[in-house]
């Protein structure tokens, strides 16, 4: 009995956490928050990922989540000019002690049914071979890695050839038959 009562509190703590969540698309000032955000949340340095232009022309597509006005979560993303077909996801991430809450999963959710809306009927993303924990998350939300030039650990990975990034994992996902 006392475990299901801790266990109560414990999801009750989660809703009110997640009820107070602001949830907005971005706006160009949004990209100092996000470029902090990355240096802090990432394992890794990052920081040629965020370019205010990317916030200038794609904050339409682009989700931010903020918990008393603090950046707390945020998808970076667009609809795919070369693939009239596709969505992609450029970056995302939950601060650490926001994560576990599936505000990862509800990021996608809400970024697939926007490319359904626009006629997309797939979605794609990368992250840094590095990163088993975003190669875990994505897996688990449905995503299938894509092959490319070498097998490691039993995941297909890019070479990094311009040598900004490491080498780096690419997952798809076809919105006509996923849950998400
Ligand atoms: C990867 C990340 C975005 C996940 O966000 P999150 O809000 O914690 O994810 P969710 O709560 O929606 O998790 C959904 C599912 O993914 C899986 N998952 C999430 N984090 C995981 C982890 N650390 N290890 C293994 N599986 C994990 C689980 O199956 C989880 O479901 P469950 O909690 O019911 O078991 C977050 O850990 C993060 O921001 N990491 C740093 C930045 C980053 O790597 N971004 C992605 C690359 S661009």
């Amino acid at each position: 009995m006392r475990r299901s009562g801790a266990r109560c509190r414990v999801m009750t703590t989660d809703a009110a956490a997640l009820a107070r969540l602001r949830w907005r698309t971005a706006e160009p000032a949004d990209a100092i928050a996000v470029a902090r955000a990355v240096d802090e949340w990432w394992e890794r340095r990052l920081n040629h990922c965020v370019q205010p232009q990317l916030f200038e022309h794609f904050g339409d597509s682009t989700f931010i989540v903020e918990d008393e006005g603090e950046l707390v979560a945020f998808l970076v993303g667009w609809l795919s000019q070369r693939y009239p077909d596709a969505g992609y996801v450029h970056f995302m991430g939950v601060r650490s002690d926001h994560r576990r809450l599936g505000l990862g999963r509800e990021l996608y959710r809400r970024f697939a049914a926007l490319a359904r809306e626009r006629g997309r009927t797939r979605i794609m993303a990368e992250t840094g071979a590095f990163n088993t924990r975003s190669i875990a998350f994505h897996r688990s939300i449905g995503f299938t890695i894509e092959p490319g030039d070498e097998v490691v650990d039993g995941v297909a990975i890019h070479h990094d050839r311009i040598g900004i990034g490491g080498d780096y994992v690419v997952f798809s996902m076809d919105l006509r038959d996923a849950a998400l």
